[in-house]
């Protein structure tokens, strides 16, 4: 009898013992491809942790003062590896793949995570990185929270349509202009557009290409544009300078362009979503904001 709380005293030891080893296991140098993922690193307190991020990574804006790994589709190896991390993480649009087989083979580990647009990949994602942070609390919590904002949009989004038709919409991602590519199917761009309570008029899956005159026949209500390396009116101006079927919409007519960060849609569904959403909502039904 009297033996058992020192037993209990070494069990606890143990205990204690064996969560320190497995915390000084967890990767300290990370390096993170994909600008959702790298705020959600962010948020779950990693950012000491980031030796390195790829040009997608912008927010929180302290992330841009760290060493840049490139673009998240066209990593070098070389790069990563001057920083010696001891994990890459990046999601499936990370690449190309043989930069990525030379990372590992160098001894880096390499942890991929979802872009899915599905809410399902966001808990998924955070759980993960939760555990690879040792942070499974805060990620919890985050996923909550999430959840939670999403709701309120719906909420928003349901109101509005009770007295408003959804509008028709066209997510283009530009690059100065040029050749916008149009969000299809399966995208992080048709999920914001339907989250939002827009109908997506692209019926394609993925990101394509669009040839003048398939726009034009589309004629949405709206135009939602996120452009690459433009901001503001400039980027506005480059896209209907390059894409004159555009000008001729219902969208350009009324004045019906919504500008969108194109860093919300890159490395998975990120934190600043909900936020985003909501303001694209009250873009799409502007009279049921006012009321
Ligand atoms: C801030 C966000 C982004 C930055 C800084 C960025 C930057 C770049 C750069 C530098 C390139 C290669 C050269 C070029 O064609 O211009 C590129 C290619 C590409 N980007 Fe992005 N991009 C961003 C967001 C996006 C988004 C939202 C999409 C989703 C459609 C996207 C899809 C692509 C694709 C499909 C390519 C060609 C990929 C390849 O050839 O491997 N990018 N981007």
């Amino acid at each position: 009898m009297m033996r058992r709380p020192a037993a209990l005293l070494a069990l606890c030891a143990a205990f204690v013992a064996s969560t320190q080893a497995l915390a000084s296991e967890l990767p300290q140098r990370w390096v993170s491809a994909g600008g959702a993922l790298s705020e959600w690193i962010s948020e779950l307190g990693g950012q000491p942790r980031l030796v390195g991020v790829d040009t997608t990574s912008q927010h929180p804006e302290s992330l841009k003062a760290l060493p840049s790994i490139g673009y998240q589709r066209q990593l070098s190896a070389e790069g990563i590896l001057s920083l010696r991390p001891d994990v890459l993480v990046g999601t499936e649009e990370m690449g190309p793949p043989p930069v990525l087989a030379q990372v590992r083979k160098a001894g880096v580990r390499v942890e991929l995570f979802s872009s899915q647009a599905e809410l399902s990949a966001v808990d998924q994602n955070l759980k993960q990185l939760g555990a690879l942070l040792g942070a499974e609390g805060r990620a919890a919590q985050l996923m909550a929270s999430y959840h939670q904002q999403l709701e309120a949009v719906q909420l928003q989004v349901k109101q509005a349509q009770q007295n408003h038709k959804a509008p028709g919409v066209l997510l283009l991602v530009g690059h100065a202009g040029a050749k916008p590519l149009i969000a299809g199917q399966g995208t992080a761009g048709d999920w914001v557009l339907r989250q939002a309570g827009a109908r997506n008029l692209a019926e394609h899956q993925g990101y394509k290409n669009f040839s003048n005159e398939a726009l034009a026949s589309l004629d949405p209500d709206v135009v939602v544009f996120s452009d690459r390396s433009l901001s503001g009116e400039q980027a506005l101006q480059a896209l209907l300078k390059e894409n004159p079927a555009l000008a001729a919409s219902r969208a350009v007519r009324d004045k019906r362009l919504v500008l969108l960060d194109p860093t919300l849609l890159v490395g998975g569904l990120g934190p600043r979503l909900p936020t985003a959403l909501q303001a694209l909502a009250t873009a799409f039904y502007p009279a049921s904001a006012a009321k």
